[in-house]
């Protein structure tokens, strides 16, 4: 079977197809970076029109590269929520006017849930799994039990680490989304120029809680540019590789305390995944699966282009879904918040 696949519920309008096996016969992605880039961040009003803007084009471009009509597809998945708004609604009343004119199965997927399955599409993982979430909007630690079955272990206090990532890349002018940008600088950088804090390290559990290191940072900037010049690009480099290296830090050890509270609360689980759009960080990756290592486990990250947002993730809800005998209602409405768990 072949699911429809559309992802509007951020800066991306995304189409894809995928089939039941995990081929995935169609990928496309429309970014808006350019339209919100001049505003350093994600405008909801920019980001909805330009979905009615592309919705169709996309759509027409994934039919084309996959050879198949809309006849040929057996089940229509879009992201209902969360996300902005504005963004959502055009994707779930494209999705209803198809799945209604075609006569298709509707399937109204959680972008999160569609982040947390992408191990299963890229490297068919099995259930139970421990999952960290990292993206621009969320963070949590889950163990994934099946389709719609989460436990959740730990969340962020307060921003979530892609957020993080962007105001520290803001705060030294560089583009949004800053994430990219800061794990580029911080190649070049000295980790140890800044002893940035990793808050929350001693405590119980595994929550996390990222506004102390973004503070230290604004801090340190400041006193830097006290004299009244720009940062230079040494210092940049420098700021990016320690905040990096705090993350790291506390990535490394809130991930072991996750697999720890996994195991006394009877959830082993064989392999760490880690989904969503900061999971792209190679760092953050080679730590993680030094995590894993030391304790046993399989890691999978899976490839950058499929942690941030594209719509084979939400196609591939569908699959399991669909399979699921998961199907939902033309009336089904789009949702601005939808906690996982
Ligand atoms: O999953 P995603 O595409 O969108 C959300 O659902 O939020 O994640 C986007 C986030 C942005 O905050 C971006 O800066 C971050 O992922 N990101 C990265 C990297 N690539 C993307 N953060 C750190 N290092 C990266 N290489
Ligand atoms: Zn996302």
């Amino acid at each position: 079977m072949r699911v429809l696949g559309i992802e509007s519920s951020c800066d991306e309008t995304a189409v894809a197809i995928v089939q039941d096996d995990g081929t995935i016969l169609a990928n496309v992605i429309r970014s808006q970076v350019a339209a919100h880039q001049p505003y350093g961040g994600v405008v909801p009003e920019i980001a909805a029109r330009a979905h009615i803007e592309w919705m169709e084009p996309v759509l027409e471009q994934a039919l084309k590269k996959s050879s198949l009509t809309l006849n040929e597809v057996d089940a229509i998945a879009v992201t209902a929520g969360p996300g902005l708004i504005g963004g959502v609604i055009v994707g779930v009343m494209t999705a209803k006017a198809l799945a209604s004119i075609y006569q298709k199965p509707l399937i109204a997927v959680n972008h999160l849930e569609a982040h947390a399955l992408t191990a299963r599409l890229t490297h068919h993982v099995s259930y139970p799994y421990l999952l960290l979430l990292v993206s621009g909007g969320h963070f949590i630690y889950a163990v994934v039990e099946g389709v719609g079955r989460y436990r959740l272990l730990g969340k962020t206090l307060d921003d979530a680490l892609g957020e993080a990532f962007d105001k520290c890349a803001k705060m030294m002018e560089l583009p949004y989304p800053g994430g990219p940008y800061i794990e580029r600088l911080a190649k070049e950088g000295n980790p140890l120029a800044f002893d940035f804090p990793c808050p929350m390290l001693g405590v119980k559990g595994c929550d996390v809680s990222f506004s102390g290191l973004k503070t230290a940072v604004r801090y340190a900037i400041r006193t830097l540019i006290g004299n009244g010049n720009p940062l230079t690009d040494k210092q940049k480099a420098d700021i990016a590789a320690s905040f990096q290296r705090a993350v790291v830090t506390i990535l490394s050890q809130r991930s072991k305390s996750a697999i720890d509270m996994a195991r006394e609360q009877g959830l082993a689980c064989p392999t760490l995944v880690v989904a969503g759009g900061v999971a792209a960080n190679q760092a953050i990756g080679a730590a993680l699966r030094d995590v894993a290592a030391q304790q046993a486990m399989d890691f999978i990250a899976p490839p950058p282009a499929l942690c941030t947002d594209n719509a084979a993730m939400i196609a591939w809800v569908g699959v399991e879904r669909y399979q699921a005998g998961l199907i939902d209602h033309l009336d089904v409405e789009p949702k601005a918040r939808w906690p996982l768990a």
